[in-house]
């Protein structure tokens, strides 16, 4: 495949808040870290292989969080990028701790927050955080004092842009009331349609919506998918994001990898038209319980 048909730019782009467009095949960061989302890469040189890779294929939306590694996918992304090339937008997330490998506990208390952003502005050596995520509502703490804290921090400029992960409808409508929420990232795929609802509240409101687990970790399948594929000359797990791409058009996966050949797959899935017919019969398929 040359250069022009192998870009993150052919999946057409998503508005962010009406302030940044970006292209509709993102990166997801969080399995360049070691086992147990935990500690650095067995393979560095690979990994920032991968996200320079990413950027040359055009994609300029990189997912990540403080809690990957933690810390480590941040300062990945910030070796391998740094400067940024124009229009890269980084969006990180915070309101987990990591006590170990495999291990998340909730904190997104105000003075966990206003940490966790000044921690991650320096990890990525920017003034200012692109889009920032809280990335679960935590328990124990009042989801609008976590989300007062964003918009405060919006107010102070360390964030462009708040958005909000794992969350439901009533979550994003209470939010809303306090700061504009550019994107939703909760778990979705052509296998795992359980958010669906939410995809149509996202895209009434123009907000973006980013599925996370879009591969069902590369795991997606199906006598439909593998048809399909086929049909195509493509891969069921190419297959699975075009159907996310013509899902809605405001759906912007970030398929995570840690390999430069799964990157260019993935990336190759944006130029992957479905039938009205195939996309229909693919819509048809029950979700498919056990791929999560
Ligand atoms: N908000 C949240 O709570 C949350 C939770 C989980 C993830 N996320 C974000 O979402 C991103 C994506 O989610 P995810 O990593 O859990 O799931 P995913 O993108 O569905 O799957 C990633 C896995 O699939 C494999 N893979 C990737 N491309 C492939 C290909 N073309 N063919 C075969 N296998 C392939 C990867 O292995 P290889 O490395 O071998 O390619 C990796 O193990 C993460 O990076 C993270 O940024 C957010």
């Amino acid at each position: 495949m040359n250069r022009k048909e192998l870009s993150a730019s052919l999946g057409g782009d998503v508005s962010l808040g009406g302030e940044i467009s970006v292209h509709r095949i993102g990166f997801g960061a969080m399995r360049l870290t070691g086992e147990g989302i935990w500690g650095p890469p067995k393979d560095r040189h690979g990994a920032l292989a991968v996200l320079r890779r990413a950027v040359e294929l055009d994609v300029n939306f990189i997912d990540t969080a403080d809690s990957y590694g933690p810390r480590v996918s941040e300062e990945l992304i910030a070796e391998a990028l740094f400067p940024y090339p124009a229009g890269l937008v980084i969006a990180t997330k915070g309101g987990w701790n990591r006590p170990g490998p495999n291990q998340w506990t909730h904190d997104a208390s105000p003075s966990h927050l206003r940490e966790a952003v000044e921690g991650s502005l320096k990890r990525l050596r920017v003034d200012r955080i692109d889009v920032y995520q809280l990335h679960i509502p935590d328990p124990a703490v009042s989801f609008e004092a976590s989300v007062e804290t964003l918009a405060q921090l919006r107010n102070e400029g360390k964030i462009r842009l708040v958005a909000l992960s794992n969350v439901t409808q009533e979550h994003i409508e209470r939010a809303r009331r306090i700061v504009p929420i550019v994107s939703v990232q909760n778990r979705y795929s052509f296998a795992d349609r359980e958010w669906d609802y939410l995809v149509e509240y996202c895209e009434r409101n123009r907000i973006a919506f980013i599925p996370w687990y879009p591969l069902g970790a590369g795991k997606v399948a199906g006598e439909v998918l593998s048809r399909i594929a086929q049909a195509h000359r493509a891969s069921p797990t190419q297959v699975a994001l075009a159907w996310l791409l013509q899902r809605s058009p405001i759906m912007l996966p970030i398929p995570g990898t840690s390999s430069i050949e799964h990157l260019e797959q993935n990336v190759a899935a944006a130029s992957l038209r479905l039938a009205k017919e195939e996309y229909e019969e693919l819509s048809g398929v029950p979700e498919l319980v056990g791929s999560r």
